[in-house]
């Protein structure tokens, strides 16, 4: 608890350019989380670097996720917006924690295995111990939720075993936190292969809409989304394409996927692709002019990261100093 309020805590990597999945199925999430919670939102550079980046790029890229934060309406002075690699407490913490977490453990983890086979020539000890580091992050503000996806699953459960862990061992030390999934028809998957999740890391550009599209980079590529032959508008999983379109409709203008259908009714799929794009534009042209204004706003976004990044410091600080007492580390003399 931060002044009454339960914490939250959630992160995204800077790496791939965020795609309006992304979008839809978190960063909007967290806005309507901001005024519940004391939220805590990390840029996880130090996440990053578990698969091998280009220095300058990984900067820039940091930097347009911090802004892209704030562009999208969540409010630096009441959300912490900040690099995890600003806060040393992450590093710290995950290193106790990773004497408390078992080998078969992290083994176990599914997207270690995915990421080792992804990466087959750069298989390092971070990459295995990524999910410790996870854990550090989340722990470290004693956060009570964290809006996770699915796939993020397996970590956040690892995370509730270390600090039970943890708290059999020394006590009352870190709160459990609970995962937040998002509700239902938020998850967005690739306009070219509706099986999928729409991905930064698609290898199909045309499958991800990216946050940074222009008008007619979005119309291209939602007149070319994949539907099927059916011809009729209906919300079933048997029409996946279509499925997705509608959440993707319904999702940028507020409407149920229901409600959506009804205004369909009769229409084909050329007059829906058409409005899916203009429902996107109209979402994310607001969120590109003011990333735009906010990008060339160089000493405010500085204060951003420097304000906030004393505030998370400050919090972490005193979660790490009770830790290490606790394990027995020597008390610092003032
Ligand atoms: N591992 C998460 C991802 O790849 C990012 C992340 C790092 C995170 N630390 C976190 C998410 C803590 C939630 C809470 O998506």
């Amino acid at each position: 608890m931060i002044d009454g309020k339960k914490v939250l805590f959630s992160g995204m990597q800077a790496t791939g350019n965020l795609t309006l999945g992304n979008y839809l199925g978190a960063l909007k999430n967290w806005l309507t989380l901001s005024d519940e919670y004391e939220c805590f939102y990390s840029v996880v550079d130090m996440h990053s670097i578990t698969v091998r980046q280009d220095p300058a790029e990984l900067r820039k890229r940091a930097r347009n996720l911090l802004t892209l934060y704030i562009a999208a309406g969540l409010d630096p002075k009441k959300n912490c917006i900040y690099y995890q690699s600003h806060v040393s407490g992450h590093a710290e913490l995950a290193w106790i924690l990773n004497c408390f977490t078992y080998m078969g453990e992290l083994n176990r983890m599914t997207q270690f295995k995915d990421k080792a086979a992804k990466h087959a020539d750069n298989i390092n000890a971070g990459l295995f111990t990524y999910p410790v580091l996870m854990a550090a992050d989340i722990l470290l503000y004693q956060a009570d939720v964290v809006p996770v996806g699915i796939d993020q699953m397996q970590h956040l459960e690892l995370t509730r075993n270390l600090a039970e862990r943890f708290n059999n061992i020394y006590g009352n030390v870190f709160t459990i936190p609970e995962a937040y999934i998002g509700k239902v028809g938020a998850k967005i998957m690739s306009l070219q292969d509706p099986s999928k999740k729409m991905s930064k890391s698609d290898e199909n550009p045309n499958g991800s809409i990216y946050l940074m599209d222009d008008p007619d980079t979005i119309l291209r590529k939602c007149k070319r989304a994949v539907t099927d032959s059916e011809g009729c508008i209906r919300y079933c999983d048997e029409q996946p394409g279509l499925k997705n379109l509608i959440d993707i409709y319904s999702a940028c203008t507020g409407k149920t996927p229901q409600e959506t259908v009804q205004e369909f009714d009769g229409k084909g799929y050329g007059e829906l692709k058409p409005a899916v794009a203009e429902a996107v534009i109209g979402v994310l042209k607001p969120l590109q002019e003011e990333y735009a204004r906010l990008s060339k706003d160089k000493a405010y976004i500085d204060s951003v990261i420097k304000e906030n990044a004393e505030k998370a410091n400050y919090y972490a600080t005193k979660t790490l100093r009770k830790v290490q007492r606790k394990v027995g580390f020597p008390d610092r003399i003032r």
